[in-house]
């Protein structure tokens, strides 16, 4: 296990003592900038442990009532809910995050919060598809795209959160029928990242994917310059725009149930949802802001407001096993 403590913000600001230690699955020069700018304004310093997110929940577990973690931070709600269903995180509330937060957002019961969004988008190769034809994630499922679609594993949060949603939303058999749909349609079986589909979509092996929009951002905006070409030979869909929206997941953070100091823990959470924290992460970040009052980096923006799912962001959390179950059972592997 590969665990790197670092102090983001050296030494300026408040004395050694006041500090909030931060497991953190996120690695974001933009996240470093916000220690630094919470520790300027709070004297709290902010000490962030790195890992991914299955390791440091496996630390957390294992440490108990001894550990340093005073906040859990991660990509996907999938991931939150795991810390949460292992009664590790604690439920919390305040004005400040219930104002600061889109109920479609957090955790009904408090134990997490997000603090970023983003949203899993279709991308389509522009010679060959019509926006039109893709507009729904239903689409991808359908016949006429046989031998078309590149997918990313079924064991990925992301590809695990989207069933979950589906489920929640339509029901299991529908997600089933539609899972077993889009396998039907696979060019070849799941191999790679996000970026590795849309890499795939560009170069002509497919005609369509989903993947999350930053993804699809980070490419556009890339100093390698096959790397642009390859944004440019494709386009965006915000799906499901005339039903139910497009399904959206969070970065988001959640105050351990053992936090040695949750008082300054919940200071920091409510924080990342403030105006002052917003405003500064949201030019850079390719993550789109947790209200839509704040306005985001040009690049998100370039890509025009979208409507969203609305619904209970634990969901993800409690359909989670059965959609693995359903990956499983029509060979989306
Ligand atoms: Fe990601």
């Amino acid at each position: 296990m590969a665990l790197a403590a670092c102090n983001p913000t050296g030494g300026s600001g408040g004395d050694e003592e006041n500090f909030v230690n931060l497991y953190t699955a996120r690695h974001y020069d933009a996240d470093r900038q916000l220690y630094a700018a919470f520790e300027e304004a709070s004297g709290v310093a902010v000490r962030a442990l790195t890992g991914n997110a299955e390791q440091l929940l496996e630390r957390i577990r294992a440490e108990g009532d001894a550990t340093e973690a005073d906040l859990f931070v991660s990509a996907d709600a999938g991931n939150l809910w795991r810390v949460k269903e292992a009664g590790l995180l604690q439920n919390v509330t305040s004005p400040a995050l219930e104002q600061g937060v889109p109920e479609n957002l957090r955790d009904p019961d408090g134990a997490f919060w997000g603090f970023t969004k983003r949203a899993r988008v279709v991308i389509y190769r522009k010679d060959a598809v019509q926006p039109e034809q893709i507009a729904s994630y239903d689409d991808l499922a359908n016949a006429r795209f046989r031998g078309q679609i590149v997918m990313r594993s079924s064991t990925n949060t992301y590809q695990l959160s989207t069933l979950a949603s589906r489920i929640e939303r339509q029901g299991a058999d529908n997600a089933r029928q539609w899972a077993a749909g889009v396998r039907a349609n696979f060019v070849r079986e799941p191999q790679g990242s996000d970026t590795d589909q849309i890499k795939a979509v560009a170069a002509g092996e497919a005609q369509a994917t989903l993947v999350n929009h930053y993804y699809y951002v980070r490419l556009l905006k890339s100093e390698d310059a096959a790397e642009r070409e390859a944004a440019a030979r494709v386009g965006l869909v915000f799906p499901d725009q005339l039903t139910g929206g497009t399904h959206v997941n969070i970065s988001g953070g959640g105050i351990t149930l053992h936090a040695k100091r949750p008082g300054r823990a919940k200071q920091f959470l409510e924080y990342l949802v403030s105006d002052a924290a917003q405003n500064l992460i949201a030019p850079l970040n390719t993550e789109f802001p947790i209200r839509p009052s704040i306005t985001p980096a040009p690049e998100l923006a370039a890509l025009g407001s979208f409507r969203e799912e609305s619904i209970p962001l634990d969901a993800l959390g409690r359909h989670q096993a059965a959609a693995a179950r359903i990956f499983e059972e029509v060979g989306w592997r």
